[in-house]
């Protein structure tokens, strides 16, 4: 059999290691299997890998700090988390990193073979178009009124100059803002260049953004462009503003002031003829009293403010989005288009979603991929809540110890998701309730049950 791509195992555990392997080329893919994430970045030196599935808890160099190497390194290359029951917490931490997904121990096969298929067809996607464009009507599903004045907003801002900065917390669609901004500009003839802020260290960073000369650097072997460069004529789109340092901080203010740059080890000065978008879903006002973030970039960069609302703040669009999301992912996975009954509508509607459109865009994506009908029902959503954190009273799909009952099994599970959302919401109960889709009464009545309340 062909393969369709490869995939790198990185586990400290040789059985881990060789399950998956076998799942993986069972799937009609390559597995390369490694104990440490030293010997993974070897290998990713080495050779192509389109999908690096690691485990988070390894002794030196855990799977948090290869994510990071990985994203500085090899952007391209999709990392999916391998996570235990007790460290539900640490994967989300680690998607909001990046990582494109995370996969739960004891290992469902179907689950474990999805969820790798799904990131490599995201990684090859990306390749064939680093920056796909969304189309003129900026690919926006749903007509809240809150969504329709961001739509005015965004169609009024596209016509000038002016920079934007796009706030919002994840998954809110920032990105897919800050390109329809580019979409319907003047300048959408032009390349519309995104730069990773977050995770690049700064001598990086600062190739990536302004490109180098040759013999810049060691390795520096030719003159390269950077992101600014490529930019020219279109847009340049600085996500994750708020992760940047305060050195690097100082180089984007002039960057956005002057206007101008220099090449690494260049002494010509040269013209950034760029549209800035900026996105965070940081609370930069706070930072800049902090002192975390100059008060001088935050005026440069808050020219245009555009804030994106919640999905909970919105609930009437979610219908919408499911309903839009399973017409579409169902051919991209081979799959039927895909419709949801009232019943399912419903409970989907009074989830928290805590990661926002995009949290409802992988839940969708499951449920068509693991239901058989035309139609999502309300027995399918209420079978695959409890996998997405924050979404549900949570009911493990699979405990820890063989012989648990079953009420012990929850009451673990309960323990692991309310102690997430509490430090999630910085221990506000009522928020924590929000994010956990309960009443603030019930989350009193399981504190109290787990012996939590005084904590
Ligand atoms: N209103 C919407 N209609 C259709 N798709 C949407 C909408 N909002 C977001 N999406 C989709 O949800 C996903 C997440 O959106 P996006 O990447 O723009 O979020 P983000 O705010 O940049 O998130 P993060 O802060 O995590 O980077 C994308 O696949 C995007 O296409
Ligand atoms: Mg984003």
């Amino acid at each position: 059999m062909q393969a369709e791509g490869s995939v790198l195992l990185v586990d400290d555990d040789v059985a881990v290691g060789q399950v998956l392997a076998a799942l993986v080329h069972q799937a009609g893919l390559e597995a390369h299997v490694v104990t440490s994430a030293k010997d993974a970045l070897k290998v990713l030196s080495a050779r192509p890998v389109d999908v690096v599935v690691t485990d988070l808890q390894m002794p030196e160099m855990d799977g948090m700090q290869l994510l990071e190497a990985i994203g500085a390194k090899w952007p391209e290359v999709r990392v999916l988390m391998i996570t235990a029951h007790g460290t539900i917490a640490l994967a989300v931490e680690a998607m909001k990193k990046g990582a494109a997904d995370f996969m739960l121990k004891p290992f469902d096969r179907e689950e474990v073979v999805f969820t790798i298929k799904k990131a490599i067809k995201a990684a090859k996607h990306s390749e064939e178009s680093p920056t796909s464009a969304v189309g003129n009507l900026g690919g926006f599903v749903g007509a809240s009124e809150a969504m329709k004045q961001i739509y005015a907003l965004i169609a009024k801002v596209a016509a000038g100059l002016a920079t934007v900065l796009i706030r919002g917390e994840t998954g809110t669609g920032k990105e897919l803002a800050a390109r329809a901004i580019h979409a319907q500009s003047p300048r959408k003839s032009g390349p519309f260049i995104k730069v990773q802020l977050a995770s690049l260290p700064d001598t990086l960073l600062e190739s990536e953004l302004f490109g180098y000369e040759k013999g810049a650097f060691t390795g520096a072997a030719t003159r390269k462009p950077g992101r600014v460069e490529l930019a020219q004529a279109g847009t340049l789109f600085l996500d994750e503003i708020g992760d940047v340092s305060p050195a690097m901080q100082v180089k984007l203010l002039r960057l956005l002031q002057e206007r101008e740059f220099e090449r690494l080890g260049g002494t010509q000065t040269l013209k950034a003829d760029v549209r800035f978008v900026a996105a965070t879903h940081r609370d930069l006002e706070n930072m800049v009293a902090k002192g975390e973030f100059r008060e001088d970039l935050f005026y440069r960069l808050n020219v245009v403010p555009v804030k994106l609302p919640p999905l909970r703040e919105r609930s009437e669009d979610i219908e919408p989005l499911a309903r839009h999301f399973g017409a579409t992912l169902g051919p991209a996975n081979g799959k039927p288009a895909m419709d949801l009954d009232a019943a399912a509508a419903q409970l989907l509607r009074s989830a928290p979603w805590p990661g926002n459109v995009r949290q409802l865009q992988n839940f969708v994506e499951r449920l068509v991929v693991l239901s058989n009908g035309p139609t999502i029902t309300a027995a399918d959503v209420q079978r695959e809540l409890p996998t997405h954190p924050g979404l549900s009273e949570p009911i493990g799909p699979s405990g820890s110890g063989e012989t648990a009952t079953l009420d012990a099994k929850r009451r673990d599970v309960e323990r692991e998701a309310i102690t997430a959302a509490l430090r999630q919401a910085r221990d506000n109960r009522t928020l924590a309730a929000r994010l956990l889709g309960v009443s603030r009464r019930t989350l009193y009545n399981k504190l109290d049950e787990l012996g939590l309340l005084e904590a």
